[in-house]
């Protein structure tokens, strides 16, 4: 079956049918869905299981003119049926074969009950934790996004689609949805070509070479047009420059959305907009609207139309949608099974980031008698954003404490709600507990629903009564450990100095109380590392690792500390670096940055060697490289993992650069006392940015000394310096 198989078919289609091809309508129910079938609809949502979908499947097949078989579409974000952590919780693993693994068994899972598509991964690089979307993506780095998606579409998509278990990806929210101002989500998006092409479009170009077969239009505008409706975007970049020949599907009423945007009177006029712009599917139910057709022929052209049926054919036919459309009811994965709910646990493992350990206090020594405190000890909202009702859900934390730790008495007080309006008596209560017990571990953050879709917050800061009990609990003077479960980078400052041990948990899917009571015991470590920078304050953000220098770097944070104030004579008592890129009032810099992590012992660096400290450019564009190696001694205790990271800054450019872009990163497992060494390869990308104002606009290295840092985190030290020179 190829292409002349798709021309021949499409030789043979109604104007009509053509359009039904065209669309995708969500949530209708099974017999307005069946209507729309009827009509000539060409993909609909999943429809809840396999048998209801198998018949759906068979009306199209048997009560349609043509009997093409259906796109069966579902947001299948980080699960199925088997819940893994969030998307922003897997980044924090740096290993992106993991997001491959959780694909592979998401896509099964879903695949199994007739799903063959998947609107992920979501590559928008988010750098504004008050959007509440940062959850779905893999944080504000473009190489994490950009590799996790990468590993994401081939674990869903595998090396051929008709495969059993393969589902087709979806790259979104093309493009920049992440930079919505003020952090609100559906908000406008306006930046320049420059960024643009650095920071925001990279990731979709490296899910595309992934093979992404399908990409999502995004809700925002960019330079003043919304994307739905964005020809130099969904047309002249995805198209014409990287060659895109898959399906470009609309947001959920993203082509509707352009009337309020103010940029079309009508639907028609909304529909025309789009198609022409480069949009292949609609999303939301307008264009095939009771079997009557809102754009005729004269109105928009059919080789538009054309090419997005064929677009539309090509992908169903590589889906083996025409050979057999249908799943075996029989094999349908009902729920998570041991093996997935342990590959789960797994992953859990290394997505969890100890932010903080004094006196070693994690992992816990065999406590006799704890005490479990906060909104999460009890709770059952484990799961994170965007999963669906049938997912298989977790149990609570300290039932989970109780069963691992059967010598240990474990004391509940709930000590607050998640958004609070808490009678103080709950806080008091748990600081009472606390006092009769050896340890307590504080289990806050946010409900699941705080994040995601439509789930901005203006304030970072734990919700509710929160940090009070946390300061409650610090009053006692007994030990204590704050797990955070989130789907976003909180503000902790107000409480952080406080706390001995800090755990970021974020929300860890079907098994994490199984993980988080693990790597609490001790029996795993956490080994994840921020993907997102932590802010000192909400008014901080957006505050990210790969800004730019700017004229006026500060060497000094500002303090409104009223002892050193001298209003007269000098102001703030930094006035030395006054004039500089600062607020007045906060600390340099994020509480704690991009790339940090510690695990349950530490790690040393060795100098780092470098294979050559000069290249010319000729050759780097030829393929030579800076060979560089380090090498890493485990100097704790215990066995662990360490994620080595290789930052590049541009020293001198004819455009300002990032003070850091993280290039490189390898996970490199250590025994106790154990040294390795870790080597990594920078060829021309890893040097070069984007520009109109190159020799021959686009990616391009430009001679000049770099600097490389290598270690545990964005404040890596200094590695070594090298130079790219114009000398052959
Ligand atoms: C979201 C998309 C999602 C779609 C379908 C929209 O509201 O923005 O990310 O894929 O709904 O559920």
């Amino acid at each position: 079956m190829n292409d002349q198989f798709v021309d021949d078919l499409l030789a043979r289609m109604t104007w009509q049918e053509k359009l039904g091809q065209l669309q995708i309508t969500y949530h209708p129910d099974a017999g307005r869905t069946r209507d729309l079938v009827s009509a000539g609809m060409g993909c609909i949502f999943w429809q809840g299981s396999a048998e209801a979908t198998n018949a759906m499947q068979r009306h199209a097949v048997t009560h349609t003119r043509l009997g093409i078989p259906l796109l069966v579409g579902l947001d299948v974000i980080h699960g199925q049926r088997t819940i893994f952590p969030t998307p922003l919780a897997l980044a924090a693993s740096f290993q992106p074969e993991l997001a491959e693994v959780v694909a592979r068994i998401s896509g099964r899972e879903a695949a199994s009950g007739g799903v063959n598509w998947t609107f992920s991964p979501m590559v928008d690089v988010s750098r504004d934790p008050r959007w509440g979307r940062v959850v779905e993506g893999f944080g504000e780095d473009v190489l994490l996004n950009s590799t996790f998606g990468a590993a994401m579409v081939r674990g869903y998509q595998g090396d051929d689609l008709a495969a059993a278990g393969a589902i087709a990806a979806c790259a979104k929210h093309f493009v920049g949805y992440g930079h919505a101002e003020g952090g609100r989500d559906y908000n406008t998006t306006d930046m320049s070509e420059y960024r643009l092409r650095n920071t925001y479009l990279p990731p979709f170009k490296a899910v595309l070479e992934a093979g992404a077969a399908t990409v999502m239009a995004a809700f925002n505008t960019i330079d003043g047009v919304p994307v739905h409706a964005n020809g130099r975007l969904l047309t002249e970049v995805l198209r014409e420059e990287w060659g895109f020949e898959g399906v470009v599907v609309g947001d959920a009423d993203g082509v509707m959305n352009l009337i309020p945007h103010g940029v079309a009177a009508n639907p028609s006029e909304a529909l025309l907009l789009a198609f022409r712009a480069g949009l292949t599917v609609e999303m939301g139910g307008n264009l095939v609207k009771d079997g009557i057709h809102v754009l005729t022929d004269a109105e928009l052209s059919p080789t538009v139309v054309d090419d997005a049926v064929r677009r539309v054919l090509t992908l169903k036919v590589a889906l083996g949608l025409f050979d057999d459309p249908y799943v075996d009811p029989e094999r349908e994965i009902l729920e998570a099974t041991p093996e997935h709910r342990q590959i789960a646990r797994d992953v859990a493992a290394s997505s969890m980031v100890l932010l903080k350990n004094d006196d070693a206090l994690l992992p816990l020594a065999e406590p006799r008698r704890i005490l479990v405190t906060g909104p999460h000890a009890n709770s059952t909202d484990h799961l994170g954003a965007w999963v669906q009702s049938f997912a298989t859900p977790s149990g609570s934390i300290v039932d989970e404490l109780r069963r691992r730790l059967p010598e240990t008495e474990v004391l509940l007080s709930l000590g607050a709600t998640f958004l609070g309006g808490d009678e103080p008596s709950l806080a008091a209560e748990a600081a009472s507990r606390a006092s009769e017990s050896d340890l307590v571990v504080v289990f806050v953050g946010e409900p699941g629903n705080l994040s995601g879709e439509a789930a901005s917050r203006s304030d970072l800061r734990l919700p509710g009564q929160q940090e009070a009990l946390i300061h409650a609990i610090a009053d006692t003077g007994v030990p204590f450990i704050v797990v955070i479960e989130s789907g976003r980078p909180l503000a902790l400052s107000e409480w952080f100095h406080r706390a001995p041990a800090v755990l970021q948990a974020w929300h860890l899917g079907t098994e994490a109380p199984h993980a988080i009571v693990s790597a609490l015991t001790g029996r795993t470590a956490p080994s994840g590392k921020l993907p997102v920078s932590l802010p000192r304050s909400s008014s901080q953000v957006p505050i990210f690792y790969s800004h730019e220098n700017t004229g006026r770097p500060a060497t000094v944070g500002g303090q409104l500390e009223p002892t050193k104030w001298d209003p007269a004579l000098h102001g703030p008592n930094n006035v030395d670096d006054k004039y500089s890129s600062k607020y007045l009032d906060l600390d340099l810099g994020p509480l704690l940055p991009f790339g940090h992590g510690l695990t349950y012992t530490r790690f040393e660096y060795s100098e780092a060697r470098v294979s050559t400290e000069t290249l010319s450019l000729d050759s780097l564009r030829h393929g030579a490289t800076f060979g560089l190696e380090i090498t890493v001694t485990n100097v704790g205790e215990r066995a662990g993992d360490e994620i080595v990271q290789l930052y590049v800054h541009d020293l001198v450019a004819h455009r300002v650069q990032p003070i850091r872009v993280l290039r490189k990163f390898s996970q490199v497992h250590l025994e106790a006392g154990e040294s390795r060494s870790v080597s990594f390869h920078l060829c021309f990308e890893d040097l070069a940015f984007w520009s109109e104002s190159h020799l021959t606009p686009g990616f391009d290295v430009e001679a000049g000394a770099f600097d490389v840092f290598i270690g545990g985190s964005s404040d890596a030290a200094l590695a070594t310096r090298i130079e790219v020179t114009t000398a052959p």
